[in-house]
């Protein structure tokens, strides 16, 4: 860490270089302290500018420090201290000024960004609340409305929105320091600190709605409501007692569970980009990609490819196929226009990028080539034998299987260090996982451009060995017998989805599967019988064959009525199920019994070596499952779970 101090004129630049984000650590938090000090003591300086080094403002606290007893001097006092400064600081953002960092900026008394720069509390996605003012001195800046929404959905603003809110004095053009020093030496009025203005007003009636609609967002997060409350007592309470209150909840709420799991996921998503096998091997280029397959995963995969700016051939079997399955990443797009996610203009220039081929003989240049046609063995090596001919003898092959075994698909092709699994996760462009799905052949190159894909798609990648659903689909298997098995124990169809949504999934899994239909698994199970394999009956079996497919045939674990999704309890499925329901001990959690299932299962995994990493595992829970992510997986929770069970 350093922090240099140079002189433009009357102007003092503190530039702050503390690599990779300038996160506040201890070094730091002092060596602000002491520059207040030396800069206020020195005639020769007017005010004082605060820039950073490198990609960012200050990103924050240092997360890394949360799991020890906080070390003096206190960001809260820091803040202060710079608040206090006789010369007025200008914070000169760039990158991300968040958490911390943006309570640093607020305590400056001017704040200038360049326009890409983006300012914001994000400290509810870590399980806790600002603790160095944020929900004290924004009510006094801007509107209580819009300090309730940075600060409970966590989300940052663009600094031109940020300028229009009133969070920062001045958008920069051009050189940053050279403008923010310009800005500085400008004679100006002194705006008061932050901390000696009033709170912005608001109405009696403002505080009951208002905690409703975070409530509803949280949902079941403890975090954003924490952050209403201190928001609330900021606008009542004067500054000190304001702060003080604010700097309990954080601490009380940095050890919590919720925060330990959600620091957890933090630090597991920035290390899964990078495994350390791959150190220093270079991916291939990824300038054009084909995909085989324009269905549901298909259509999704190209819209994924496409939001990344890649060009993509998309081929189907027929001209007829062909047709329908670009209406079906045309849709994509025009839904999200209509959604007012995206411009006109942004989709017809993702429509544009894609062209549509039934003829291989268009993937004769193609780096990279994901196929998504039926899960049928047969169907898929006739794809994989055309590419085989038709591709680049370098071209990456990888498939989008969810349970057949990459090597048969592939086999006989030749080139076998260039065939990979990826799986994505329905909808393909939304869902953040990718499992990534190397066979024993698979070259590291492969490997990494796997990888590299990920990271240019905005994915979070996990690689996982061959076995029957890789992580995830093998987990989902073992937690839908687990539900199953309770059902048949006398468990009620409902109460078993109201303890997983009360968990914090937003469906239980009998709801998901009436919503994405009972007969893939269905069809899947009976073509494992058909190959002679032993797979028990399910219930859910019972109730395909009696007709009961989901949502869609108004019927599965639960009635529906005609355009009403509400899943409602059946009298048939008691029923049909009856027969295979007795009565036997049921467990006192059900959330945790199940979660525990899943790990029992993740354990399995990583002794076979198919993950690498708990935290891998719960990785792919949180962004392919719907695992809450404050739970911080199913590895996480039980090994939780297990060090405050009583010995
Ligand atoms: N503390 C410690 N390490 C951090 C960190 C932080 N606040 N933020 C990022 N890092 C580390 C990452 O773990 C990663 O380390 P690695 O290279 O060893 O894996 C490295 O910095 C780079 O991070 P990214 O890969 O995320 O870098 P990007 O360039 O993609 O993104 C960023 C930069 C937008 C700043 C992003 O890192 C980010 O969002 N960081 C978290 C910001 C945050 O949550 N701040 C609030 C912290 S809580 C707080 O401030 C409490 C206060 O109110 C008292
Ligand atoms: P789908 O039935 O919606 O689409 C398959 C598409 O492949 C159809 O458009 C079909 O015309 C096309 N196709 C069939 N044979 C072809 C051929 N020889 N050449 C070119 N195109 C051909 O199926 P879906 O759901 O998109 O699944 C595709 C693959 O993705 C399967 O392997 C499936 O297991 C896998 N997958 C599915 C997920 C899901 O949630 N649906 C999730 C993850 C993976």
């Amino acid at each position: 860490m350093t922090l240099t101090v140079e002189r433009d004129g009357r102007i003092a630049v503190v530039t702050v270089d503390n690599p990779p984000v300038n996160a506040l650590s201890q070094a730091l938090r002092q060596a602000l302290w002491d520059a207040v000090a030396e800069l206020d003591a020195d005639a020769d300086v007017d005010a004082v500018v605060l820039i950073c080094a490198g990609r960012t403002f200050i990103a924050g606290a240092d997360v890394s420090e949360f799991g020890k007893p906080p070390q003096p001097p206190h960001l809260p006092d820091v803040v202060a201290r710079i608040e206090a400064a006789a010369k007025p600081w200008t914070a000169a953002i760039h990158g991300s000024a968040l958490g911390g960092g943006f309570e640093v900026a607020l305590g400056c008394r001017f704040r200038v960004a360049v326009a890409s720069a983006s300012v914001g509390l994000p400290e509810v996605t870590l399980g806790i609340v600002p603790g160095a003012g944020g929900t004290v001195r924004l009510p006094r800046l801007v509107p209580v409305a819009a300090a309730i929404d940075l600060v409970t959905s966590g989300k940052p603003v663009k600094a031109p929105k940020a300028l229009e809110l009133g969070l920062i004095d001045a958008v920069i053009d051009g050189d940053l320091r050279a403008g923010a020093v310009a800005f500085a030496a400008e004679a100006r009025a002194l705006p008061a600190p932050i901390s000696e203005r009033s709170p912005s007003p608001v109405d009696a009636d403002f505080w009951e709605p208002a905690e409703a609609r975070v409530r509803k967002a949280a949902r079941g997060a403890a975090a954003p409501l924490r952050a209403l409350a201190s928001i609330r007592n900021a606008t009542e309470a004067d500054f000190d007692a304001a702060m003080a209150f604010e700097r309990e909840t954080f601490l009380e709420l940095r050890a919590s569970p919720e925060a330990a799991a959600l620091r957890q996921v933090f630090f597991s998503e920035r290390a899964a980009p990078r495994p350390a096998a791959l150190k220093g091997v270079e991916p291939k280029p990824l300038r054009s990609v084909a995909v085989i397959g324009g269905g549901t995963m298909g259509a999704g995969i190209v819209a994924a490819l496409r939001d990344a700016k890649i060009p993509v051939v998309l081929v189907e079997r027929d001209a007829e196929a062909l047709a329908r399955g670009l209406a079906n990443v045309t849709g994509i797009f025009e839904g999200a226009v209509k959604r007012g996610r995206m411009s006109e203009a942004d989709a017809a220039a993702r429509i544009a990028g894609v062209t549509g081929e039934t003829d291989y003989a268009a993937l004769a240049d193609i780096d990279l080539v994901i196929e998504a046609v039926f899960e049928e063995i047969s169907v898929k090596r006739a794809v994989f034998e055309a590419l085989g001919t038709a591709c680049r003898p370098d071209a990456i092959l990888a498939t989008n299987t969810s349970y057949l075994d990459p090597r048969d698909i592939a086999e006989g092709v030749p080139g076998p260090e260039r065939f990979i699994g990826l799986h994505f996760f329905s909808p393909a462009n939304v869902m953040k996982l990718l499992e990534i799905v190397p066979t024993p052949e698979t070259s590291p190159e492969t490997l990494a451009t796997g990888f590299a894909l990920a990271a240019k798609l905005g994915k979070i990648p996990v690689q996982a060995g061959i076995c029957d659903g890789f992580i995830g689909n093998r987990i989902l298997k073992r937690y839908r017998a687990a539900a199953e098995d309770l059902v048949r124990r006398g468990a009620s169809i409902a109460d078993i989805d109201l303890a997983m949504r009360r968990f914090g999934f937003a469906m239980g899994p009998f709801e998901a599967q009436d919503l994405g239909g009972l007969d893939i698994a269905f069809l899947q199970r009976e073509g494992a019988r058909g190959r002679g394999e032993t797979v028990p009956e399910t219930l859910g079996d019972v109730l395909v064959r009696a007709g009961r497919k989901g949502q869609k045939t108004s019927g599965g674990w639960y009635d529906y009525t005609a355009g009403d999704r509400a899943p409602k309890p059946s009298e048939t499925v008691s029923a049909l199920l009856a027969p295979s329901i007795s009565t036997g001990e049921l467990p006192k959690d059900i959330a945790s019994h199940l979660v525990g299932e899943m790990a029992a299962e993740g354990e399995l995994i990583l002794a076979e070596g198919i993950a690498g990493r708990p935290e891998d595992i719960d990785l792919v829970e949180i962004h392919g499952y719907g695992f809450p992510r404050r739970k911080g997986g199913p590895m996480h929770f039980a090994a939780a779970t297990r060090s405050t069970e009583p010995a």
